[in-house]
């Protein structure tokens, strides 16, 4: 027998034993969520034409946008239905070969735009690419400049999120692992890889302090409406932790919420609650397999591809889930298109006026639901 059809036999026996009381389908379909409503397939699609993967969206100070970055590289602006998506700014210099909308082996070339914050205050555009560090760019957009590319003397491997203190002039940011890139975001989730990282970039003095160490696939970060606490999802273990920034718990970190998935970015609405974004649902099958990297790394060993390895965890029916979160890491709401009819894959739900705005890494598209 060849090494890789004894470990895929292995690999199998293993799963029948662990799994044995389990109905195998079961095993692999995203978990019913109690209590959720499995409205979100009612969102209109806005197309985001000729690309893909819009990750992050966020609104200007005057109320324009949605902004968002796509996966070639660009940060394009939404102008409303007469003009249609315009080019606003991009992360890198070298775009000549940047011409396809998905091609993850020119990321580090291109630039990959993930999270994107404004200051209030300068109306300066932050944003967290998952190649080229923290950028910024003026409102007037363009090419953005260097803001943050190494820490500690090693260069930023995964940049994948912020969000901006105007009061302490401070960024906090999120580096997913200081070992792969973002087109290997799913060996971060297999390989039990526990490198991601919480910063503090202070803007006056141009330090960068990690604040926490050893997070598994550090994600979306935001803070509290009063500033007292930062949030940080922790993909793999399905888990926002809460670092607290003031008060007698300062420097503390507590587990702020559980999730039904893998959530992705977080943000706050005017409320003061937090909308999380699960990029999927945790499967029985995909629970037991991210907190058991001997499993993730064997179907790495085994050579499962990038579709096969997303599907197992992902769930082998596509779907979104969006959560939103108290001020007290309560579950208040959980919005779900559960059969995927209109809306798979979300990586962040931004509210305004009355409605959501869901982002897609994947997705050609953006949804707005109305609330
Ligand atoms: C620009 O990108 C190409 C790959 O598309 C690369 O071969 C080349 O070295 C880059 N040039 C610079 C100046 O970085």
């Amino acid at each position: 027998m060849n090494p890789g059809l004894l470990a895929a036999a292995t690999l199998l026996a293993l799963l029948a034993i662990t799994f044995s009381f389990f109905n195998p389908l079961a095993l692999f379909s995203p978990p019913h969520v109690p209590g959720s409503k499995d409205h979100l397939h009612a969102a209109r699609i806005l197309h985001v034409s000729g690309a893909v993967g819009p990750e992050s969206l966020v609104f200007d100070a005057h109320g324009g946008g949605p902004y968002t970055g796509v996966a070639d590289g660009r940060i394009l602006k939404w102008e409303g239905e007469q003009q249609g998506w315009t080019e606003f700014a991009f992360t890198s210099s070298n775009r000549s070969n940047c011409v396809r909308p998905f091609a993850p082996e020119l990321e580090h070339v291109c630039g990959r735009p993930l999270g994107l914050k404004f200051d209030k205050k300068t109306g300066d555009l932050y944003i967290a690419d998952a190649y080229l560090g923290l950028k910024v760019v003026g409102s007037a957009g363009g090419l953005a400049t260097e803001v943050v590319t190494e820490v500690e003397g090693q260069p930023l491997q995964f940049t994948n999120d912020m969000d901006i203190s105007e009061d302490e002039d401070v960024i906090y940011f999120t580096d997913s692992s200081t070992i792969f890139r973002r087109r290997q975001f799913m060996l971060v989730l297999l390989s039990g890889d526990r490198s991601g990282r919480l910063m503090k970039y202070d803007k006056s003095t141009k330090e960068v302090k990690v604040l926490l160490r050893d997070i598994a696939f550090a994600n979306g970060v935001a803070l509290s409406k009063d500033g007292s606490f930062v949030l940080v999802a922790e993909t793999t273990t399905c888990k926002i932790l809460k670092l607290w920034l003031r008060g007698p718990k300062a420097g503390e970190v507590d587990t702020f919420a559980e999730l039904p998935g893998f959530p992705d970015n977080i943000r706050r609405n005017s409320e003061g609650h937090f909308w999380v974004a699960l990029h999927a649902k945790g499967s029985p099958f995909a629970k037991w397999v991210s907190s058991n990297p001997w499993a993730g790394k064997l179907m790495l060993k085994i050579g499962f591809n990038f579709k096969q390895l997303h599907s197992s965890v992902a769930g082998w029916k596509a779907h979104a889930a969006a959560v939103k979160l108290s001020e007290r890491g309560e579950i208040l709401e959980v919005l779900e298109d559960c059969e995927g009819k209109t809306l798979k894959f979300i990586s962040e739900v931004e509210e305004k006026d009355g409605k959501l705005w869901i982002a897609s890494v994947l997705m050609p598209f953006i949804g707005i639901y109305s609330l």
